[in-house]
């Protein structure tokens, strides 16, 4: 019977350690008993950019990357797009199964009526310069809803932090949509409480003078799939700011504010914007295939192309994929569409993507969407930002909940110089002049 054990011999002292396998995982504190000496530290794991690290036990979401499998709480992804609304999904994720109809009325009741941000958020808005980028606009204003709320910072309380919970993610929409009429100089757009999460946001984006928005079904729906598609992707680089910055015990608004921080990158939430900018710059179908050889001898990567976890298509793209149709079958042909076909057709078929499963990722087609709708590509990260703080808000409450958690502290391996002597400022002058 084999047993469910690791078993390591330390050749600098011929000892053998057993450890025991959970669940494909050792825990790295075992090593730390691995000695020469009785003053020795002990070992310790090196895994830059946590490759192959467990941070945590999640039953939150679970991805199969090899597969092509995402699932939130159970339900696959592909279902939960075709036939839930995003508020439902966010109920899920946030309390473990999908809402009977009276719990559901009454979270979305909850949802909107904490869309309203408090005045001093306009005062906040107004320090930007014209042309700030939305992002960083975003981040600031989330931050400072820390002081409007300082009874957030009791984040042990659990019913506190369900008013939290739903203050973020009916204000996110808010802040987003005045950070893009500031952009423009438009008067912001109070929330509209007859109106659906997307639709209300659609309506402070793009609401003039017209007595009430109107949504249009087609577009409102497509915005809805795209966040239920974003809402959560375990442990990536904004869910783990948002553990880690939540393990000090600070304030979700500033914990959600990091996380967003972490998003803005363009290797993470800022590639579509990314993309946009790759299918200018690629002009035409005949411009492709010098495009690929350049990005094939290293001059740049193809946006929107590979992922960390998802070495098969990332089930996401495929879903995305049919929303374009939709969309475009509203707001009518986008050459660039054409364009992004034929580069997928190519790099599928070329061995240097196909041997390194480099596949489309959530972000190829999803930004040809958003511009589609009437987005500019600034907005794009925003977009990701929104749903994306229903799975941050689910993962900092399961890390505040769990007893394996502490404060995040990794170890390093300290490669500087050691011991040295500060020398006073005139010989440190004689020795610069000497050089
Ligand atoms: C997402 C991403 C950061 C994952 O990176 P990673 O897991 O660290 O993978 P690596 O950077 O180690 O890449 C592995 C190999 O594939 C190549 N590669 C990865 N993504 C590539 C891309 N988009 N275009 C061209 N080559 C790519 C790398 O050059 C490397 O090749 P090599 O083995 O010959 O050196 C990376 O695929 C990327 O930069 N993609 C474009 C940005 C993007 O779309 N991000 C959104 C993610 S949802």
């Amino acid at each position: 019977m084999p047993s469910s054990t690791l078993t390591v011999t330390d050749n600098r002292t011929d000892r053998t350690y057993t450890f025991p396998i959970e669940d494909g995982t050792v825990r790295a504190m075992d090593f730390r008993r691995i000695k020469t000496s009785d003053d020795d530290f002990g070992l310790m794991l090196h895994d830059p950019a946590f490759m192959n690290t467990a941070s945590c036990r999640s039953d939150i979401t679970f991805i199969d990357g090899d597969r092509g499998i995402l699932e939130y709480r159970g339900y696959p992804i592909e279902q939960l797009a075709e036939q839930c609304t995003f508020l439902e999904v966010a109920y899920l994720i946030l309390f473990g199964d999908l809402p009977n109809a009276r719990e559901l009325d009454h979270w979305v009741y909850e949802i909107t009526h904490h869309t309203m941000l408090h005045e001093t958020a306009k005062k906040f808005m107004e320090g930007f310069r014209y042309d700030a980028h939305p992002m960083p606009m975003l981040v600031s204003s989330v931050a400072a809803l820390a002081s409007v709320y300082p009874e957030a910072d009791n984040v042990h309380d659990a019913t506190n932090r369900l008013l939290q919970i739903k203050r973020l993610i009916a204000k996110m929409p808010s802040i987003a949509a005045m950070s893009y009429r500031h952009s423009l100089g438009f008067p912001y757009v109070y929330p509209d409480n007859d109106l659906s999460y997307t639709e209300n946001f659609m309506n402070m984006l793009w609401r003039m003078v017209e007595p009430k928005y109107a949504a249009n079904p087609v577009l409102a729906r497509a915005l809805e799939v795209l966040f239920i598609l974003h809402a959560d992707h375990e442990q990536n680089c904004s869910t783990s700011t948002m553990r880690v910055v939540g393990s000090a015990l600070t304030s979700p608004y500033l914990c959600v504010a990091s996380a967003a921080s972490a998003l803005a990158g363009p290797l993470h939430g800022g590639a579509n914007e990314e993309v946009i900018r790759m299918l200018d710059e690629i002009d035409s179908i005949a411009d492709i295939p010098a495009y690929i050889q350049n990005v094939k001898e290293g001059r740049g990567r193809l946006m929107g192309f590979g992922h960390r976890v998802y070495k098969n298509f990332d089930p996401r793209a495929k879903l995305i994929k049919k929303i374009a149709q939709d969309v475009f079958g509203v707001t009518g042909h986008n050459p660039k569409l054409e364009i992004a076909l034929e580069l997928e057709r190519i790099a599928l078929r070329d061995d240097y993507f196909t041997s390194r499963k480099l596949y489309p990722n959530v972000d190829f087609y999803s930004g040809l969407i958003y511009q589609a709708i009437g987005f500019k590509p600034e907005m794009f990260t925003v977009l990701f930002a929104i749903p994306r703080t229903v799975g941050w808000l689910a993962q900092w409450q399961e890390m505040l909940d769990d007893e394996e958690q502490k404060i995040a502290r990794p170890r390093q391996i300290y490669t500087g110089p050691r011991s040295r002597r500060v020398v006073p400022m005139a010989e440190r002058e004689l020795a610069a002049a000497a050089r």
